[in-house]
């Protein structure tokens, strides 16, 4: 019967390694008594507290989904987490338990407290838009407007401006300029002001206020979108970096450039700064790095070169990959994924992803450092999936740690940028695909030059990174992007279509729109030549794309030039196809348009 036993025992390991049994802390804060850090577990749907007398996470509280912040109240005695995907929630813990929840938009995110403690703010990821919350008594009363995907944010410390950071730019991709935004609100008059960042600037992860009020710090990823995929030496393709805003004017005063000439700091992502404000702590999460920078330093180099420049305005793209050199220091860490840090005194706190360990880094007065790791949870096993997220994040496995999969497939979905790939030829460039349903939805690439997702992979792995890697990596990497399920559209109403989504299926139907288009993968995996294509592309057939999750993955067609489902049906069309559409009046189109985002 010990045959039997081992069998039963493997079943139960392998069902044991669900996506669950892995952590994967994203946000962490220092408790105001200073001694116990709290960590969020994104899909450990959890929240640890960390004691650091006894470096182990002695404590934890479940939450019924899957969190993406924190913040502690004025007193102390609350934390506020936000989580819970499109049933978006702020969850009230106390004395370690759940002792309440208010309900906010889709995916809410970066819970941040006002200076009187009284009001939260919120972002709602995929509402594009931000929840001011009065913790008195639990109300929303007022939802704020900003631009794509606002995923961190961070107050003036006298509470005047809250300043956001949007993770991909909106807009078609076709045009010369495309960037993420910073949207600054004034918190009294909530009026929205738009911060447009560096050409190619986008994948905006972190943002932080310096201690002083003065300036803003935006982590992101400049993309050299403009030019063909040929080659990854000096950021050919993509570079890093770091924006700073002045608080005063709002105005966007430079970009500087993270990484070195021969060395990428990739998908560059948390912030902090030394109590006494003359550091900058930044991590990268591909590279699994921080950087220590000199922050006065930088600072008179900024305001060295922006008086210098005459054309400091903010279509520049700013290439000095040597802007750092000398003033700061970059460290290595032993951990996975480092996507959120705290900075207290000499101490900084790292929670890691992937490795689900939070590394202690010392730094001391005459600049030494040391490093700890503590594992917050029991090893788990790996399964495929989850090897094959760490691979499509990992950045080290790339020449020169220049990019990694979700350097333009954020959350293994799209940049909104066009890229010039060379699978199809040169100087026509695609709009990058969403992963989701790729290997469901053969051929691949708008063009179909790939027979298949799995042959999409590897040709990712040998022509943009640059690498060769095992068969087993390529075979992880088709693992998780089969394991993506799609998140529920912010368009739709209590999970079911609204009145106006319901008429607009009718239409679709009615525009057969539904030959090309059927239910549920919302493709007929075939090619057509509707027309959209020009240049070296005319008369080309195109892979109809699945419509599943459209919602998030604007701008649309092969080539990005229509920024909304409105502008595909209006005037950008697709083909002959969408004659029809030209004879709809402005409800039916804004029915069929909110069918197509509720898939
Ligand atoms: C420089 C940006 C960039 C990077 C980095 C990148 N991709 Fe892509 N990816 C694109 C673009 C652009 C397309 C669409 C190209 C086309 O249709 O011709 C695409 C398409 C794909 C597709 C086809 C999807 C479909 O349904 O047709 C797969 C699969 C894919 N990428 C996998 C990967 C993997 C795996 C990696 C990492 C090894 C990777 N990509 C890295 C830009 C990128
Ligand atoms: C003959 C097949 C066919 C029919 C009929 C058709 N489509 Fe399409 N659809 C396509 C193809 C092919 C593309 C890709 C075109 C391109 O990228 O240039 C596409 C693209 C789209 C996109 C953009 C998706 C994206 O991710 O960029 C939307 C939205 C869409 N179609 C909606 C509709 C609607 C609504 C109708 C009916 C009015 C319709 N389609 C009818 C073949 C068809």
């Amino acid at each position: 019967m010990k045959w039997l036993k081992n069998v039963l025992l493997a079943v139960v390991l392998i069902r044991g390694a669900s996506a669950q049994s892995y952590l994967s802390p994203c946000d962490l804060a220092l408790a105001k008594d200073g001694q116990t850090l709290y960590i969020a577990a994104a899909t450990g749907r959890q929240v640890l507290c960390f004691s650091l007398a006894s470096r182990k996470a002695d404590q934890t509280i479940a939450l019924p989904g899957e969190p993406t912040g924190l913040v502690e109240s004025a007193d102390g005695k609350t934390w506020y987490v936000s989580g819970g995907g499109h049933q978006g929630r702020i969850w009230k813990l106390e004395e370690g338990k759940i002792s309440g929840e208010i309900k906010t938009g889709h995916t809410p995110m970066a819970p941040t407290l006002s200076p009187d403690g009284k009001t939260l703010y919120v972002c709602n990821r995929f509402d594009n838009d931000i929840s001011f919350i009065n913790l008195e008594n639990g109300e929303t009363f007022a939802r704020v407007p900003v631009s794509r995907e606002p995923v961190a944010a961070d107050l003036t410390p006298d509470g005047q401006t809250l300043f956001v950071a949007n993770l991909i730019p909106d807009g078609r991709a076709d045009a010369d300029y495309i960037a993420s935004k910073i949207t600054a609100i004034d918190t009294q008059t909530r009026e929205p002001t738009t911060i447009p960042l560096v050409n190619g600037a986008e994948g905006v992860r972190g943002l932080k206020i310096s201690p002083d009020g003065k300036y803003v710090f935006a982590t992101h990823l400049m993309a050299r979108y403009l030019v063909p995929t040929t080659q990854l030496e000096r950021g050919w393709i993509s570079t890093d970096a770091l924006s700073v805003i002045r608080v005063e004017d709002k105005k966007l005063l430079y970009t500087v450039l993270l990484d070195d000439v021969d060395q990428g700091f990739t998908n560059p992502w948390a912030l902090g700064f030394s109590p006494d404000g003359k550091t900058l702590v930044v991590s990268s999460a591909g590279n699994h790095e921080i950087s220590l920078i000199d922050l006065p330093a930088m600072m008179q180099k900024v305001a060295d070169e922006t008086a210098n420049s005459a054309s400091a305005t903010h279509l520049d793209a700013h290439n000095n990959l040597s802007f750092l050199s000398g003033i700061r220091k970059r460290i290595k860490l032993d951990g996975n994924g480092p996507r959120s840090l705290v900075v207290d005194g000499e101490f900084i706190y790292i929670a890691h992803y992937y490795s689900a360990t939070l590394e202690v880094v010392r730094v001391s007065k005459d600049g030494n450092t040391r490093r700890g790791s503590f594992p917050l949870g029991s090893k788990q096993p790996l399964t495929p999936e989850r090897q094959g997220e760490i691979y499509f994040n990992d950045a080290t496995l790339c020449f020169q740690n220049w990019l990694s999969c979700s350097t333009c497939h954020p959350d293994a979905r799209t940049d909104a940028l066009n890229w010039d790939l060379l699978n199809d030829g040169m100087g026509n460039p695609k709009n990058v695909k969403s992963m989701l349903l790729a290997h469901e939805t053969p051929r691949a690439m708008w063009l179909g030059v790939r027979d298949n997702a799995e042959a999409g992979v590897r040709a990712g792995i040998k022509h943009i990174q640059f690498t060769v890697r095992p068969e087993e990596d390529a075979q992880a990497i088709d693992a998780y992007l089969k394991s993506l399920k799609p998140v529920p559209s912010p368009y739709l109403e209590n999970d079911e279509l609204s009145e106006a989504a319901r008429r607009g299926k009718v239409l679709f139907e009615e525009l057969s729109c539904a030959s090309c288009h059927p239910a549920p993968l919302y493709t007929d995996l075939n090619m057509y030549v509707v027309g959209t294509t020009k240049g070296q592309d005319t008369g080309k057939p195109v892979d109809v794309p699945s419509l599943v999750e459209v919602w998030r993955t604007a701008p649309y067609l092969h080539d990005g030039r229509a920024a909304t489902i409105h502008d595909l049906l209006r005037t950008q069309g697709h083909a002959g196809i969408l004659k029809e559409t030209a004879t709809l009046g402005e409800e039916e189109i804004n029915d069929l348009a909110e069918y197509i985002l509720s898939l």
